[in-house]
């Protein structure tokens, strides 16, 4: 697609990731860049518009689908991680809000500016996904189950929406050098070459991303007789 005067909205896009993801669509000639956040006042970068967003509420995504009828491309970035895993005293709750702000507020926002993304001629929905859609490690296994949920969200997204025109891309990539990931000593990729793979997708038409190594080895490693993710509970074991 054309990035020029595109309409860009972002969720979580004050810090992270989504700020990368804010300053790659003003550097490729975004004609307004939307900044949504829990709190608009942490929305800073000169250019970007904040919006009052939480992903998790269900009103607040109706009022932004409602109001912002220019957007061409959504990015459903905002995301969180819980560790603990599946057998955790806590995990239904901690499933539960990882799979309202990381599956559910990326499907309603997605449905919420379909027509709108009809009515400006197709446009893109970006879903930020992770390596951890097809790999599970053991602290983040709920995480884990929120990612894979949002990779088949992206994929039923993207045939409901072929018709309208509307490219649907997955971005997976492993570790980023974000707060996310601060306290974890591994190799990290930076954001703003995630963020710049993002938009250079966005601009080639293509459907899918895989950031780093990590990610490009987990996916190929899909059809091995032992995946990655058998292997990593036989390493458990
Ligand atoms: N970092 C990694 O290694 C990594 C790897 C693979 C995928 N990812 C994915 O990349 C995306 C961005 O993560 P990041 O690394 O940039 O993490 P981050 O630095 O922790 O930032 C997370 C962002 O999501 C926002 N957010 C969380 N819950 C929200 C809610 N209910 N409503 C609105 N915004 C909310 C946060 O806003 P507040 O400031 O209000 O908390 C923040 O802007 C996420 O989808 C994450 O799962 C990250």
């Amino acid at each position: 697609m054309n990035l020029k005067d595109s309409v860009v909205f972002i969720t979580g896009a004050n810090r992270g990731l989504g700020l990368q993801l804010a300053k790659a669509a003003l550097a490729v000639g975004a004609k307004k860049v939307y900044g949504a956040a829990r709190d608009p006042k942490s929305v800073t970068l000169p250019g970007v518009t904040p919006v009052q967003l939480d992903v998790t509420k269900h009103d607040e995504i109706a009022a932004v689908t409602r109001e912002y009828k220019d957007v061409t491309v959504l990015i459903n970035n905002a995301g969180i991680v819980r560790t603990g895993g599946i057998l955790a005293d806590d995990s239904l709750e901690q499933a539960r809000a990882e799979l309202e702000t990381n599956v559910i507020g990326p499907m309603l926002l997605s449905k919420g500016f379909a027509p709108t993304l009809k009515t400006n001629g197709g446009g893109a929905i970006v879903n930020i996904l992770s390596v951890l859609a097809w790999y599970s490690q053991g602290p983040t296994n709920t995480y884990s189950m929120s990612k894979s949920a949002a990779w088949a969200l992206t994929n039923g997204l993207r045939i409901e929406l072929a018709a309208q025109g509307t490219q649907v891309v997955g971005a997976h990539m492993g570790y980023m050098e974000t707060d996310m990931t601060a306290g974890y000593d591994m190799p990290k990729i930076k954001p703003e070459d995630v963020a710049a793979q993002i938009f250079a997708a966005l601009a080639e038409g293509k459907e899918e991303v895989l950031a780093d190594d990590l990610t490009r080895q987990v996916k190929l490693g899909i059809n091995a007789e032992i995946p990655a993710y058998i292997a990593a509970a036989r390493a458990a074991a």
